[in-house]
This record gives C-alpha cells, sequence and structure tokens, in this order.
C-alpha cells in the first residue's frame, strides 16, 4: 500500500510521425509503445502505464517510485519513442521522428524534443487525476484553463464556498524568453498573475501549489504543465510544442467538474496549421481527437484517472465524451469558420513576433534586398 507515500505520475509525449500528414497516430505505433512500457512495468521499473493519443501525438502516462526526472523512467520513454519511430519510418508516416531531436539519449528527455509533464505526490487515500493532451497548440494554451480551475470563483466554486480551498493557491509562472520563474500568490495578487500569463507566448503556468495550511504540502504540485520548446531545441520550425498537463482533484483541491468547466469556453490558442496561426482549443474525446480542417482547429483531450493505493492507474475515463460539451464544439467550429475567413491576415495568423520560429522567416528573407529606404 502507497497511501501516504511518495508516487509519481509522469506524461511524457512525442510527435513521432503521423499518419496521414499532422492527423492521428498509426495504431501500431501506439501497440509498440505498449509493448516496451508493458515489459518495464513486469521488471517493476514503473508500477502501472497506458498509452493514448490526440492528434498526431503519442502520449505515455505512467506511475512510478522513481521521482521526477527520472533517467530510468525518461530513458524507459525515450526507448519507446525509438522504437516506434522505427515503425513509423516503416510505414513512411509523415514526420517520423519529427520530435525526437537529438540521437543519444543522456539521462533526460528534457531539451530532447519530447513533452514532460510530471509529478511526485503524497498518495492520498483516493486519488483523483485528470491528464490533459492538447495538439495542435503551445504551452501557453493551459494559462486560461488552469487559472480558471485555482483561481476564478466563477469557475470554481469551491474557491467561495470550501473552507479547504478558500485560502486559494499559488501559481508558478515561467517566463520562456528570459528562463526564469516567478511564484505568485492568489487571490492576493490575481491581477499581477493575470499581468503576465495573459501574454500566454512568454508567461506559462508551469505549476500550482497548494498554500500553507492546505492538508497537501504546500511544496507539492497539484498541477503541472509541459513547457518544452520546440524551436529552442531545434533552432528552427519542426512543429508545435503540442502540451499535456496534469491536474489534481477533489479533498481542498477543484471538484472534477470544476477542473472541466474551463474548456466549455473553446479560448483561441496558437499553432494551428503549420503552428502558425490562432484558433478554438476543440474539447473532444479521444477517438475525435484528429485534427483535420486546415489541420485542426486544435484539441484537447482530458482523461479521468483514480491511482489506487498500490499506485495502478484507474481508468483512462475519456471525459469530454459527454454531450455537455456539444455546445463547447460546435462553438469551436463557428469560431474556426470565422477565423478561416481571414486567410493569410492576423489575427488569424500568428503576430510577426511569433512567426519567427515559423517558415515565414525564409519568405522574407528573398525580399529583404527589393526594399529601399523611403525618405
Ligand atoms: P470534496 O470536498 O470531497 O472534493 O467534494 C466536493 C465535490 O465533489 C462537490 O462537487
Ligand atoms: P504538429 O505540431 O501537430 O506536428 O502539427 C504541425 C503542423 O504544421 C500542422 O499544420
Ligand atoms: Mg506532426
Ligand atoms: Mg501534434
Amino acid at each position: 500500500m502507497l497511501v501516504g507515500e511518495k508516487v509519481t505520475l509522469s506524461v511524457i509525449k512525442a510527435d513521432i510521425g503521423g499518419w496521414p500528414g499532422h492527423s492521428r497516430v498509426h495504431p501500431q505505433l501506439v501497440e509498440t509503445a505498449e509493448e516496451i512500457l508493458g515489459r518495464a512495468r513486469g521488471e517493476g521499473t514503473i508500477i502501472d502505464f497506458y498509452v493514448a493519443t490526440c492528434g498526431d501525438d503519442l502520449q505515455l502516462i505512467m506511475t512510478h517510485k522513481k521521482g521526477v526526472d527520472s533517467p530510468e523512467v525518461h530513458g524507459l520513454a525515450w526507448d519507446a519513442f525509438k522504437a516506434a519511430t522505427e515503425v513509423a519510418k516503416e510505414l513512411g508516416l509523415y514526420g517520423a521522428g519529427q520530435d525526437l531531436l537529438r540521437d543519444a539519449f543522456s539521462g533526460n528527455v528534457r531539451g530532447m524534443g519530447p513533452g514532460v509533464a510530471e509529478m511526485e505526490i503524497t498518495l492520498r487515500k483516493s486519488e483523483p487525476v485528470v491528464t490533459f493532451h492538447m495538439d495542435k497548440t503551445e504551452p501557453g494554451a493551459f494559462n486560461l484553463p488552469i487559472f480558471r480551475m485555482f483561481a476564478d470563483p466563477f469557475n470554481t466554486a469551491g474557491l467561495v464556498i470550501d473552507p479547504k480551498m478558500h485560502m486559494g493557491f499559488r501559481f508558478e509562472v515561467w517566463d520562456i524568453l528570459k528562463h526564469r520563474r516567478v511564484i505568485l500568490n492568489t487571490p492576493e495578487e490575481l491581477y499581477d498573475l493575470l499581468a503576465l500569463i495573459g501574454a500566454k507566448s512568454r508567461y506559462v503556468i508551469k505549476r500550482v501549489y497548494p498554500k500553507e495550511g492546505h492538508s497537501i504540502s504546500k511544496d507539492e504540485p497539484v498541477a503541472v504543465v509541459s513547457t518544452e520548446k520546440l524551436y529552442e531545441v531545434a533552432g528552427e520550425y519542426v512543429g508545435k510544442d503540442d502540451p499535456v498537463a496534469i491536474v489534481r482533484a477533489q479533498g481542498g483541491l477543484p471538484a472534477l467538474g470544476e477542473v472541466l468547466e474551463p474548456f466549455a469556453f473553446p479560448h483561441l490558442v496558437s499553432g494551428w496549421m503549420r503552428g502558425s496561426h490562432n484558433g478554438p482549443v476543440m474539447p473532444v474525446p479521444m477517438h475525435q481527437a484528429n485534427p483535420t480542417r486546415f489541420d485542426g482547429p486544435p484539441r484537447v483531450v482530458a482523461l479521468g484517472w483514480q491511482i489506487s493505493p498500490r499506485g495502478e492507474l484507474v481508468g483512462p475515463v475519456d471525459l469530454f465524451d459527454d454531450p455537455a460539451f456539444d455546445h463547447a464544439r460546435r462553438k469551436a467550429v463557428e469560431i474556426a469558420e470565422y477565423m478561416r475567413r481571414h486567410g493569410p491576415f492576423e489575427p488569424h495568423r500568428l503576430p510577426m513576433e511569433e512567426m519567427e520560429y515559423t517558415t515565414l522567416p525564409g519568405v522574407l528573407e528573398r525580399l529583404e534586398e527589393r526594399f529601399e529606404d523611403i525618405e
């Protein structure tokens, strides 16, 4: 029994080939990853696992006792991605090995292409968690929903009426450009937090922590988001940093329905078509997470789990497989239609600063010498 002990939940994902184009993951890649993780579970490296997909991204969800950034667990994920890449190459899948940006594994997949969200937690008697998986967008896409879950009283009733949550939470925000971070407390610093995270391409919520006095230690994350930036690793556009997140629920944290509620609003995110367009993020069950219209619109899948007292993953429950999210899906289609009508114009296309990391500079370079000074 692991209740009261440390257990780590790791979600490690990579795009290692699309079928066709960038639309979905071929089932043989899932089977290959399952074989490798199954063997590791048998050998005791991990406690449990599930292989999921969202669009063209392969998602490894694992529980284990090895802590975050474990070379063994990261090495295992790397091996699974490598093996599945071989299958992707055999099948001629599009962009086989796209996110594996380094040849040799060096102890940690961070900075090598895959996205990582991990948290080491003290296992509660009942541990409900949600893993979120997005395609055709970037880490900042989680800013708005995570903010709403843990800081917006119009989303999360518990912030107002549950004495276990009333004190608020602490947000760890990363400045992706300057490689630095800041911790902000809510509700006291709500406006400061929003001043930063509203600029979602630069400031991203990395983790959320409870405050002093919560039944969960103030140093233990209750939410974590992957923040790997592919262009920083590769130095050029190679695909978007389709992010993942883990959120714990209930017992002084947002209830499951408060964790899901932000996605009833399909907010605008960047990363659609060639990583270069804004569009709505559509909450869908896994079987509908196959972005095809203009390679989108962006998708989010929510998988619900209870972690058993032995550390096993009891699930997944495909949480957006609920007609109550039909309205959000219809709305997303309507917004997608509206945004598409702008064609190559902003704000459908991303602003110039963000286009720097796409294929556009290659075009502009050719025009450079034809410019003449005015005046
Ligand atoms: P907990 O305090 O047990 O999380 O219950 C809240 C709840 O589930 C209301 O929807
Ligand atoms: P992915 O980042 O999901 O591979 O999509 C890339 C793309 O350019 C889609 O148009
Ligand atoms: Mg792809
Ligand atoms: Mg993708």
